[in-house]
């Protein structure tokens, strides 16, 4: 069996979710927004956790590299030691990010979280090993370290880009749709105060759409929600941190009207936009080119 067949079966063992859940229900009840969304990286319109993770990574893989040089040791334990500090925020919105992911990502993300809290548990002995002058004891230690968090490493990758832990789905069904204009209907056909559904045929698979407006106005929101699909044309229209935002019925996720940038997560990607102009009435819409 391959790695990433090993994976995706301990993705599929339902039983693990008798210990993970309330594990979750614990995340879910320290992190609160604000700092969750912080955590997320709602306020960068970007996931942060694989920006986070590159400082722990980075030190631990160079301390090796350095251990392997015993006039640079002193240097590796230094970076041995960033690496820990830094562990713990890229280990906080690890944790953020998985606590509102499906059950198949959590599973594996559980594995990964034991897998970093092993590497960061053999990296806080080897610095104290170093400290008592036992440095040998010390380089099995990380590299044994090493080795774990490099194992973990994989398993993140794969829960990024075999299960899109992370990946804007909203992104995913744009490339579906037709690039040229869509007919989506009369501008008085639109209600006030309501995402409407209107579907993007035409393309390699039609894909729903949320239609917003306001007066003379109109927003076409790509209709599943860039966080995990969420169906936006079911949501409502609230003001969130004093911006008009479409809001998704499944975890409340907040995307600016005018921008379609996140003011709340736990989505950290912006939501697709449109383009629309109108036509003797009409609204017209295209998915812009950076989606085809
Ligand atoms: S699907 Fe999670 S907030 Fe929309």
């Amino acid at each position: 069996m391959s790695l990433l067949g090993f994976l995706d079966r301990v993705a599929d063992v339902a039983t693990f979710d008798k210990v993970i859940e309330p594990a979750r229900r614990a995340v879910l009840g320290v992190l609160r927004p604000p700092v969750k969304d912080l955590l997320h990286g709602t306020w960068l319109g970007h996931p942060v956790h694989p920006i986070l993770v590159q400082v722990p990574v980075g030190s631990w893989v160079s301390a090796g590299l350095l251990d392997a040089i015993p006039r640079m040791r002193p240097a590796a334990t230094f970076l041995i030691g960033a690496g820990v500090a830094a562990a713990v925020p890229a280990a906080a919105s690890g944790a953020a990010d998985w606590s509102e992911q499906g059950p198949g990502v959590r599973r594996l993300g559980a594995l990964h979280a034991v897998a970093n809290t092993v590497a960061l548990g053999l990296y806080a002995g080897s610095l104290a090993a170093r400290r008592k002058d036992r440095g040998g004891l010390g380089r099995v230690l990380s590299y044994s370290g090493l080795a774990i968090a490099g194992g973990s490493a994989a398993i993140g990758g794969h829960m990024s880009y075999a299960q899109s832990s992370g990946a804007s789905h909203a992104a995913t069904a744009a490339r579906a749709l037709s690039s040229e204009w869509l007919d989506l209907g009369p501008l008085d056909d639109f209600p006030e105060g309501r995402p409407a559904l209107r579907t993007g045929t035409g393309g390699a698979a039609d894909v729903p759409l949320a239609v917003v407006r306001r007066g003379t106005k109109v927003d076409v929101f790509v209709g599943a929600c860039s966080h995990l699909s969420g169906p936006l044309q079911e949501g409502t229209i609230e003001e969130v941190r004093g911006s008009q935002c479409l809001v998704c019925p499944w975890h409340g996720s907040a995307f600016d009207l005018d921008s379609g940038e996140p003011r709340r997560g736990p989505a950290a990607n912006p939501q697709e936009k449109l383009e629309v102009r109108m036509e003797a009435g009409r609204v017209m819409a295209r998915v812009h080119s950076r989606n085809r």
